[in-house]
């Protein structure tokens, strides 16, 4: 799997393994934007992503728990777009994945 990072005007892509989480992919690979103090479990929104439209659709819908960290997202949130990268493994349907980095996660 693969997951890719746009961040100012810039991107980066990275190779995972199946089950790595969007908040590991970045951590691990030393991509900046995302912060992930919570250890991934949905409990701190340092991690938050704008999904691009074109994979949407192969996501798995938000946990009630990811909905709520979602309202405490430092830049704001998208209805559509925003999710916590540490709620979303690579792997399965999700093969690849596209995202946008937010200005800032704290
Ligand atoms: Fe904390 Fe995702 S790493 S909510």
């Amino acid at each position: 799997p693969k997951v890719t990072f746009h961040h100012d005007g810039g991107a980066s892509t990275v190779d995972v393994h199946a089950g790595t989480t969007v908040m590991r992919a970045a951590v691990e690979n030393g991509v900046d934007g995302i912060v992930g103090e919570c250890g991934g479990q949905a409990m701190c929104a340092t991690c938050h992503v704008y999904v691009r439209e074109h994979c949407l659709s192969t996501l798995p819908p938000r946990s009630e728990d990811e909905e709520e960290m979602l309202e405490c997202t430092a830049a704001p949130r998208d209805e559509r777009r925003s999710r916590l990268g540490c709620q979303l493994t690579l792997g399965g349907a999700l093969e690849e994945i596209e995202v946008d980095l937010p200005e800032t996660q704290l």
